[in-house]
């Protein structure tokens, strides 16, 4: 962001103070700041109590060889019976836990808590009688569907780690991935319905599949009927799950037990493996859940827009709301199918009271028009939530005017795939929260804005956003590359977690998020990198070098802008080439990653060292004046760059 653009942003005056309604009645106080300062550990002693433990811990946090950390030693539990059985114990069994609304009209389906105990039992005994055992992982590659759900919380059952890949991303991506963790399984559809069509999700993992002989079965799921290719390893999901027993033990694993490996894009080209584990998972997926959102499980309808295949859908879809007894919406499809009003008329029908989205759609709505919401009675909602970037004021007044009725808290929470939870947020029932900032860290949690040497800097001031403490759902290493994580996350400042975000604290000490400080761009809220980009970039014949930047948009946050050097053998690539190489993108990647525009250049500007200069690239994306060129090896190169890409934006 801009100096200009920041220094607006903290002049911002507006707060608002929660509904008094709310406030009165609210889960949490502003005692559990004080009580969480005053002990945290036993802060978070007391939050363990949300869960059912098989056996109890004997120490809450082991932090004696960090940055590896152990939370709730020696306890046991089982992550699943935490979000089904016990709630079926509890006399809950018929409440919904998910008001499934599928993309087709009229393609709805509920399903209470005890039929969720029916079909992930069976699910459970599905992949164990296909040899899958405790520790094995499990990837799933599958559109919003209840068995999306089902498969996560039966592999949590059994013990082995799943890593839920978005249908977004491509077969060369599903394959590294399948590779990465060594999967033995995995659990697909035949396809799913988006804008109003079926499409195919098969024909990537047979792809994917042929290319990594290790996998054992692929579990097809058939949601939308098309055609599929079959081979020797494909099972049905309704042959194999459907004739199991419903009955199946849960076993209790350790505290420490890996959950699921989560990839994200790192600052290099290679995904990283996220990995968390049961227990802390657990923990504070729930308490945020319940904290943040202030939901009342027994009254609210709660709805996060998110898809399953990111972080948001694991610990908000899935793990938080279920281990809380929730009753959840969950939507199949795009926002504007077959109208643009779709989200609205959800809300108007399930009577949707705490609303969790992404500035990106926010932004997207408002274009879209303020008479769209306007036809639906949205009176239902009473907390709306923002993930995934930084909120600007116009959008989060807009949210809550718009969809809020103006008298409800908007909660910006800042959390990424590695803390596994929320970590920075206001509470809806505490906070005068304004317009733009993610306000405070929750209780229990320790967060700082540091400068360069890492000292944390005066309130008015900007630098990186760290953590301080230990936190229960922190990732716990890197799949397989323990090095790799101490490099990333806790090399930068000593026994700080570096979290790659620029942050400001404005006079009052309230944190404002400013984005990434590192190569990684945030398009639509999903995180891409610029290495993995440039690399798929110049995989193709034709591509010399590629330079990537993220650079602003109106709607996206940031937008994937490529700028390549065409092989001589290329010529000048063609009328197609641009057209030729976002496609190329598409398919190494996945769609998300296609860059919105492609410019043709002879030169990149280069340091004496080799580094591209991405921030002068930037500079020409975002049609700016072009920065300080002194460290250039050639200064010419920029006027050169200017001058040649008139024609091929
Ligand atoms: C950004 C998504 C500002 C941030 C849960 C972070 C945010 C990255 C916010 C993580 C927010 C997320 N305000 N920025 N409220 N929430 N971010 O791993 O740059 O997909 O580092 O996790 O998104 O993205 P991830």
């Amino acid at each position: 962001m801009s100096e200009q653009g920041l220094s607006n942003l903290m002049s911002e005056e507006r707060h608002f103070d929660p509904p008094a309604d709310l406030a009165r009645d609210a889960n949490v106080t502003a005692a559990a700041y004080e009580e969480a300062a005053a002990d945290r550990l036993a802060f978070w002693s007391k939050q363990a109590e949300r869960i059912t433990w098989a056996e109890p811990y004997e120490q809450v946090l082991d932090w004696s060889n960090p940055p590896f950390a152990k939370w709730f030693v020696g306890g046991k539990l089982n992550v699943a019976y935490n979000c089904v059985d016990r709630h079926v114990e509890d006399g809950k069994g018929d409440k919904v836990a998910f008001h499934w609304v599928g993309e087709p009209a009229d393609d709805t389906r509920t399903i209470t808590y005890a039929d969720l105990l029916d079909s992930v039992s069976r699910a459970a005994n599905a992949l164990i009688e296909l040899g899958v055992e405790e520790g094995d992982r499990v990837a799933i590659y599958l559109p919003m569907i209840p068995e999306t759900v089902i498969a996560m919380l039966a592999c949590a059952r059994i013990g082995a780690p799943h890593t839920v890949v978005f249908g977004g991303f491509s077969a060369d991506a599903l394959a590294s991935r399948i590779d990465d963790c060594d999967a033995k399984i995995v659990i697909t559809s035949d396809g799913g319905y988006r804008r109003g069509a079926p499409s195919a999700l098969k024909p990537a993992v047979d792809e994917a599949v042929a290319r990594s002989p290790r996998v054992r079965n692929v579990v097809v799921v058939r949601r939308t009927g098309q055609d599929v290719e079959w081979t020797d390893k494909d099972v049905w999901w309704h042959e194999i799950v459907d004739r199991q027993s419903a009955e199946h033990t849960p076993k209790a694993f350790d505290a420490e037990h890996p959950l699921y490996v989560m990839y994200t894009s790192g600052t290099t080209g290679k995904p990283k493996g996220i990995l968390h584990t049961s227990g802390g998972y657990l923990v504070q997926s729930a308490w945020t859940h319940w904290s943040v959102f202030d939901l009342k499980a027994e009254s609210d309808i709660y709805w996060c827009s998110a898809d399953i295949g990111w972080v948001t859908g694991h610990s908000y879809i899935v793990y938080g709301p279920l281990a809380n007894g929730a009753t959840s919406v969950m939507y199949e499809g795009t926002p504007d199918t077959p109208h643009k009003g779709r989200w609205w008329e959800i809300i108007q029908d399930y009577k949707v009271s705490i609303f969790y989205t992404a500035p990106t759609a926010i932004r997207t709505f408002m274009k879209w028009g303020d008479e769209i919401p306007a036809e639906f009675d949205l009176s239902s909602v009473r907390v709306l939530g923002s993930v995934g970037e930084p909120i600007n004021p116009e959008a989060y007044i807009w949210y809550r005017e718009n969809i809020g009725g103006d008298n409800v808290p908007v909660v910006d929470t800042w959390w990424q795939t590695e803390t596994g939870a929320i970590m920075i947020s206001p509470l809806p029932g505490v906070t005068s929260a304004k317009p733009g900032s993610a306000m405070t860290a929750l209780p229990g949690i320790g967060a700082d804005v540091v400068d360069d040497a890492g000292n944390s800097v005066p309130n008015g001031s900007g630098g990186y956003l760290v953590l301080t403490e230990p936190w229960p759902s922190m990732l716990r290493t890197l799949w397989g590359d323990d090095q790799r994580f101490i490099d990333t996350y806790w090399s930068r400042f000593a026994g700080k977690y570096f979290a790659g975000d620029g942050a400001k604290r404005d006079d009052d000490g309230d944190i404002w998020l400013l984005g990434r400080v590192d190569d990684v761009m945030n398009v639509s809220g999903h995180r891409l990198s610029t290495t993995e980009i440039e690399s798929a970039l110049v995989s193709h014949d034709k591509v010399a070098e590629a330079a990537v930047v993220g650079a602003t948009d109106a709607t996206t946050g940031q937008a994937v802008v490529a700028f390549v050097i065409l092989t001589e053998a290329a010529g000048d690539g063609g009328p197609d080439v641009v057209a030729e190489l976002r496609a190329h993108v598409a398919k190494e990647i996945g769609a998300i990653a296609k860059p919105r525009s492609i410019m043709v250049v002879s030169e990149l500007p280069k340091t004496r060292s080799g580094k591209i200069m991405r921030r002068l690239l930037r500079d020409v994306a975002e049609k700016r004046e072009v920065g300080d060129v002194t460290t250039l090896a050639d200064s010419t190169v920029m006027d050169a760059i200017k001058t040649g890409i008139g024609s091929s934006d």
